[in-house]
C-alpha cells in the first residue's frame, strides 16, 4: 500500500502529545517533515520522532508531504491552511478552523480550487461515546431533538503556557479554545440544526483578578483579554434549542464536560454515555461499558483523516460543518458585546 508523506507545522504541545504519536503508530503514514518558527523546536522535535526534514519556512515542507496538519496558534491556521491547499497538500488543521468565518470561508475555496482534503481536529467525535451517541441517534432512539445541554466548564483551568490568552492570536478565550468542541459535538450529533437567534453573555472578571489560583500554571491577569465563562442560549429553524456554557475559571465545585439531548422518544448523555427511555410502562436508564482504557481519539481522527487522503475513506469532520461552529461562536461574541439576541436567519 502506498504511503502518504506527512507534515507537521507549528511543534509545540499538541503536535508533540497527540498528532507526531498518532501519525507514527500509522504504517500507511511516512512523517517526512516538521516545520516551527523556533526552528530550534522544530529540529529537536525531528530528532525525537525520527523525521528527516525541519524546516523555518513552511513553503520549503510542502515540497517533501501529500498532507499536513497545521498546529499552530488560531490566528494562522488561515494562511497557511490556504497555501497548502493552494500547493496540493492536504490539510487537517487544529481546531477551531480559523478565527473568523470569513477565513474559514477562503479555506474552504481553497481546498475546492484545489481538488485537495481539509478537515479540522474536532476530535472529541471520535470519542467512543460520541461515536455511540451518534449511531444511537441515526436509530431514532432519541427521535426528535427538543433540548440540547452543553456544559464544557473547567474550574479554574486558563491555559498558563503558550498564547491561549492573547486575543489577536486566538481570536477569543474558553469559547474558542474549549467550548467550540463541545459546539461542534453538538451540531453534528443534531445532524447539522439551522441556528435562528443566539443570546450570550461572555465573561472576564475572574481571570483579570490579580492572584487568582489558577490550577494551569501562571498567566498575567493584567493583560488578560479574553473569555473565560461564556453562557448562551440558542434556538434552531427546527424547534429546538441549546442551553450552551463553557468556562476555563468559574467559581463551581469540579471541572465537568455535559452534553445532554433531549428528544421526542427518549434522551441521551454523551459524558457517560446513557440512554434514558421509556419500555413496557416503565422508564428505563441504559449506560454503555467503555472498554477502551487509553484516550482513542488521536489516533481515529489520524486514520480517518490518513485513509481519506489515500481515498480509502471518507472525512468525518468536514469543513462546512467546522465552518458553521466558527459562524454560531461569531455570534456568541457578537451578542455578549451587543447585549442583544442575534439573528442568524
Ligand atoms: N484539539 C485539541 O484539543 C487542542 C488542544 C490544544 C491545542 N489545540 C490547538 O492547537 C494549536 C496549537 O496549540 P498548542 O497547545 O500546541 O500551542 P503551543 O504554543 O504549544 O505550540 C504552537 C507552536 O506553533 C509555533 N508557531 C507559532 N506561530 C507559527 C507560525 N506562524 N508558523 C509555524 N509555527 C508557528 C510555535 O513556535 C509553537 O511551537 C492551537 O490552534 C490550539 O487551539 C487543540
Amino acid at each position: 500500500m502506498s504511503k502518504l508523506r506527512m507534515g507537521v507545522i507549528g511543534v509545540g504541545g499538541i503536535a508533540q502529545t497527540r498528532h507526531l504519536p498518532a501519525f507514527q503508530q500509522l504504517d500507511t503514514v511516512e512523517l517526512t517533515a516538521v516545520q516551527d518558527v523556533n526552528v530550534e523546536r522544530a529540529k529537536q522535535v525531528a530528532g525525537t520522532f525520527d523525521i528527516p526534514y525541519a524546516f523555518e519556512d513552511y513553503h520549503a515542507l510542502f515540497e517533501k508531504v501529500d498532507a499536513v496538519t497545521i498546529c499552530t496558534p488560531n490566528k494562522f491556521h488561515a494562511e497557511i491552511s490556504v497555501a497548502a491547499l493552494n500547493a496540493g497538500v492536504h490539510v487537517l488543521c487544529e481546531k477551531p478552523m480559523a478565527i473568523t468565518t470569513a477565513e474559514c470561508e477562503a479555506m474552504i475555496e481553497a481546498a475546492e480550487k484545489n481538488d485537495r482534503l481539509l478537515s479540522i481536529a474536532y476530535h472529541y467525535r471520535y470519542t467512543p461515546e460520541a461515536v455511540l451517541a451518534k449511531q444511537a441517534i441515526e436509530n431514532d432512539e432519541v427521535g426528535d431533538p427538543l433540548v440540547t445541554r452543553v456544559q464544557a466548564m473547567r474550574r479554574r483551568k486558563v491555559p498558563g503556557w503558550g498564547v491561549f490568552t492573547n486575543k489577536d492570536l486566538q481570536g477569543g478565550g474558553s469559547l474558542i479554545d474549549f467550548g467550540c468542541h463541545l459546539l461542534d459535538l453538538a451540531l453534528w450529533l443534531l445532524d447539522d440544526p439551522k441556528p435562528v437567534e443566539v443570546m450570550a453573555k461572555a465573561y472576564d472578571r475572574l481571570s483579570k483578578t490579580p492572584g487568582l489560583v489558577n490550577d494551569w500554571g501562571e498567566f498575567d491577569t493584567e493583560n488578560f483579554n479574553v473569555d473565560d465563562h461564556v453562557t448562551s442560549y440558542i434556538t434552531f429553524e427546527d424547534g429546538s434549542s441549546m442551553m450552551f456554557e463553557c468556562s476555563w475559571a468559574a467559581n463551581i465545585k469540579d471541572d465537568h464536560t455535559t452534553l445532554t439531548i433531549s428528544g421526542a422518544n427518549g434522551g441521551l448523555s454523551v459524558y457517560p454515555f446513557e440512554l434514558y427511555q421509556d419500555k413496557y410502562g416503565a422508564l428505563f436508564n441504559q449506560t454503555a461499558v467503555i472498554r477502551e482504557e487509553e484516550p482513542v481519539e488521536g489516533l481515529v481522527q489520524a486514520k480517518n483523516f490518513v485513509d481519506s487522503c489515500l481515498g480509502n475513506d471518507e472525512l468525518i469532520v468536514r469543513p462546512e460543518q467546522a465552518l458553521k461552529v466558527n459562524r454560531l461562536m461569531e455570534a456568541i461574541y457578537e451578542s455578549s458585546e451587543k447585549g442583544t439576541s442575534v439573528k442568524l436567519v
